[in-house]
């Protein structure tokens, strides 16, 4: 297959490595806004280095999107429009307008977009979401997640990021939705800035807790900081009346017991990379095969709107310092798109 890459930074060059070692990939093309970028990612991975027009101009089998978020709804676009599959890093845009216009342009022409919502091809959050299915908890009540950074990304990243709750919760609002079945109908968000000042100056919080109810009353909560110098930590717990179980707890779990005796972590995770590689690896074989039409497609654009929604609520929740249901940003949602469609979210 020819492969399309734009986007060749942190995560652009670890996809470009999968791609290269992929055994369907016979070719890959790059391109960056940073034409140094481009061919020191090209010449690394066996690719051509060209500029964006280029990679569209040379029809390519498939396209993956890992530029910054800024650029994500039009390449989404553009790709629908040349028939193009796309797999696209989340978040599809910061903002609920350029999310909708990229799902408008990919869902009108039939194409694929698959959404870069790695966790769900981590086996921890696999095996959870079938013990949720098949009822190993009793009834499930109650959700604890974890995200934490063991450093902040680089200050040029955060106001472009859409902040802690889009480009870095978003990833806990999609697999409590894909873990348990059930999707988020309230938020509560506190942040905070325990960190760099750059935060505070692009209005975002660096450390951050939200408490959500899900369908059928399920209780969550979520916390999230860019300031764990032990390691990356990134878990789940879901308790119920029969049983809890937890993903990401493990040896390499960068959280010591105080108790006498306990093990101290071995060799913490040090970040997403190291944390999530394969799971990186198996959303991009999947999506090979979601462009090739051999496989349905199981990250769809909308998964990325139902979690930005949450997020949205929580920006507005931090802000008000108030319950903010999801309906009601979803009901704002409909109506800035016009009130045409029934459910944005539908
Ligand atoms: N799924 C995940 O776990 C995960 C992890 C990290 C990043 N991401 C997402 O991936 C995207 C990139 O993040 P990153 O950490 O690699 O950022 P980065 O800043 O390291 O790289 C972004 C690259 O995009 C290029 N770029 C910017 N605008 C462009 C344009 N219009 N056309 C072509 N190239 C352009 C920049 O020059 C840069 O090289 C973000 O949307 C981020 O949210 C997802």
């Amino acid at each position: 297959m020819r492969i399309g890459l734009i986007g060749a930074g942190r995560i652009g060059t670890f996809h470009a490595g999968t791609l290269r070692e992929h055994p369907d990939v016979g070719e890959l093309l790059v391109a960056d806004a940073d034409p140094a970028r481009s061919r020191q990612v090209a010449a690394g991975h066996g690719g051509r280095a060209m500029p964006v027009e280029q990679v569209f101009a040379a029809r390519p089998d498939a396209l993956v999107i890992a530029s910054a978020t800024a650029a994500h709804a039009g390449l989404i676009a553009r790709a629908a429009q040349a028939g193009v599959p796309a797999f696209c890093e989340k978040p599809i845009a910061v903002d609920l307008a350029g999310t909708i216009a990229a799902l408008d342009a990919a869902e009108g022409r039939d194409a694929v977009l698959q959404i870069g919502f790695q966790r769900r091809f981590d086996p921890g959050y696999a095996a959870a979401r079938q013990a949720v299915a098949a009822g190993r908890l009793g009834r499930l009540h109650t959700v604890r997640t974890v995200s934490s950074d063991p450093a902040p990304p680089p200050a040029a990243y955060v106001p472009l990021s859409g902040g802690l709750y889009r480009d870095c919760l978003i990833h806990d609002f999609d697999i409590l939705r894909w873990v348990t079945g059930r999707a988020v109908t309230e938020v509560y968000a506190a942040g905070a800035n325990v960190g760099a000042d750059f935060f505070r100056a692009a209005g975002d919080a660096d450390t951050a807790a939200v408490l959500l109810t899900l369908e059928g009353g399920v209780l969550a909560t979520a916390t999230a900081t860019r300031y764990n110098a032990a390691g990356y930590d990134v878990r789940m717990e879901l308790a119920g009346t029969d049983d809890q179980i937890a993903v990401g707890v493990a040896p390499r779990t960068p959280l010591t017991s105080v108790e006498p005796g306990a093990a101290p972590p071995r060799t913490p995770w040090s970040g997403f990379l190291d944390r999530f590689g394969s799971a990186y690896r198996a959303e991009m074989d999947t999506f090979l095969r979601v462009a090739r039409g051999v496989e349905a497609n199981p990250c769809e654009g909308r998964d990325a709107l139902r979690a930005l929604l949450v997020a949205e609520a929580c920006e507005i929740s931090r802000r008000e310092r108030r319950p903010v249901p999801v309906a009601e940003v979803e009901a704002a949602a409909r109506a800035c798109h016009g009130g045409a469609r029934k459910g944005v979210v539908a």
